[in-house]
């Protein structure tokens, strides 16, 4: 790396912490930096420098969407030009991915928003621009396995989203751990970021959006809904054998590009255990009505308490259809309902009143679930970036029809 950032030190120079993080030799690489800080270019360098080197590569560009990782191959193209390499060696197609071939190396630029098409693909070398706003599926169940095969690298950029699973790789970093290396810095680390620039960023946005746009900080307590505190008690290794109690279940279902998802909370608000939470696979909403009431089936005497606004309600008439002899019930999402809704799960997680099995997918989606002032001043509850939050909201549901207090009683096992 060295050699080559003295080769092309005519047309690019790194700022010192962009040398850094191209230097670091670990096979896993997390980059926690504010904006403008230099996150795009920097790894534009570090997939040109594996183009000049070592036997034919392949490279994997994934962002949030195709124009933010298009964003990333065009830097790369840009690069390969200045430095001189676009002498008709390199092929650059536009379809169906932006693609660039050069001497037997590799780079394509994808989305990340279907991982699924993702899937039995592989690299040398996976970059996730802008990876904490990815979920974190795409991460562990798409990309991962690509490097498998490869003993590949993968390298996480982004700015922080709260305490998510960009968060939890870059502790691994910080412990060395997973072959992961991490560092985090501020935007005033790039000197083209001026200091009258970042003053009037400050002036213009909350203290906690200057943290984490410009600080790259992590902390985001205030806003997080549900305390990762209140999320680890909750969490057990074993439900009791036998739950008994009244059995609610909460459907959400997938409007634009959420999952549909389903939860099972076995008790009451004295406490309730989540005995099942899935998302189902995508398909015709036929088959998301089949598969809904193939889970409602196996819990006989359960009331269903489903998102019925939207294109959620005929979905709902048709549960009700297949269900004639459940207790199928719609809630309409307005911000008033969200909010008494969000509210109540949120307290159950206060009272330690709920109990479920360790869920990464759940965890990461209650981690990313926040309160947000709007500028009118109402809150609003979302899920930050694109996280999902679609089995926050069936477990939501799921809460909001449990009984008071359980007429059966639970029998702990
Ligand atoms: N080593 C460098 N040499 C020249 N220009 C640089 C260098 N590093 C960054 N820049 C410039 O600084 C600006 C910010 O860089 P870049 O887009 O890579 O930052 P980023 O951290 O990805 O920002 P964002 O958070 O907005 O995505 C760009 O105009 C880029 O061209
Ligand atoms: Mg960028």
């Amino acid at each position: 790396m060295e050699s080559f950032l003295n080769q092309i030190a005519a047309v690019w120079r790194p700022h010192p912490g962009q040398r850094q993080f191209l230097l670091a030799e670990a096979t896993n690489r997390v980059l926690a930096c504010g904006r403008r800080w230099g996150k795009t270019e920097a790894c534009a360098a570090d997939v040109v420098a594996r183009l000049q080197r070592g036997p034919p590569s392949r490279q994997l560009l994934v962002a949030p969407t195709l124009a933010q990782a298009q964003i990333l191959f065009r830097r790369v193209t840009d690069l390969l030009a200045k430095i001189g390499c676009m002498l008709g060696k390199n092929e650059v197609r536009r379809t169906p991915f932006p693609s660039v071939e050069f001497e037997g190396h590799s780079v394509v630029a994808r989305s990340g928003h279907h991982p699924d098409s993702l899937r039995g693909d592989e690299a040398d070398h996976v970059i996730v621009d802008e990876a904490a706003f990815v979920p974190e599926e795409l991460i562990t169940e798409s990309l991962w396995p690509m490097l498998a095969t490869t003993a590949g690298r993968l390298t996480l950029i982004s700015t922080p989203n709260g305490l998510n699973h960009f968060w939890r790789f870059f502790e691994m970093g910080q412990r060395g751990e997973g072959g992961f290396w991490s560092r985090r810095a501020p935007s005033r680390e790039n000197p083209r970021v001026s200091p009258e620039f970042l003053e009037a960023q400050k002036a213009q946005i909350s203290a906690r959006s200057f943290a984490t746009e410009y600080e790259a900080s992590f902390a985001d307590a205030a806003n997080v809904l549900i305390s990762q505190e209140n999320i680890d008690r909750a969490k057990v290794a074993q439900l009791p054998d036998e739950v008994r109690g009244e059995t609610s279940i909460g459907i959400d279902w997938a409007q634009t590009q959420d999952h549909t998802a389903v939860a099972v909370l076995q008790g009451s608000r004295d406490l309730a255990y989540l005995v099942e939470c899935t998302r189902v696979p995508r398909g015709t909403w036929q088959d998301l009505v089949l598969r809904a009431a193939a889970i409602v089936l196996r819990y006989p005497g359960a009331r269903v308490l489903c998102d019925s606004t939207g294109l959620g309600n005929p979905v709902t008439d048709r549960l009700r259809e297949r269900l004639p002899n459940v207790p199928v019930q719609g809630f309409d999402f307005n911000a008033r309902s969200r909010w008494t809704l969000v509210e109540g799960l949120a307290e159950l997680f206060e009272r330690a009143a709920i109990r479920f099995r360790p869920n990464p997918t759940l965890e990461s989606e209650l981690n990313a679930f926040s309160a947000r002032r709007t500028d009118s001043g109402a809150i609003r509850y979302e899920a930050r970036g694109t996280a999902h939050d679609d089995l926050v909201m069936a477990l939501a549901l799921a809460a909001h029809n449990l009984p008071a207090e359980s007429r059966l009683g639970i029998r702990l096992g």
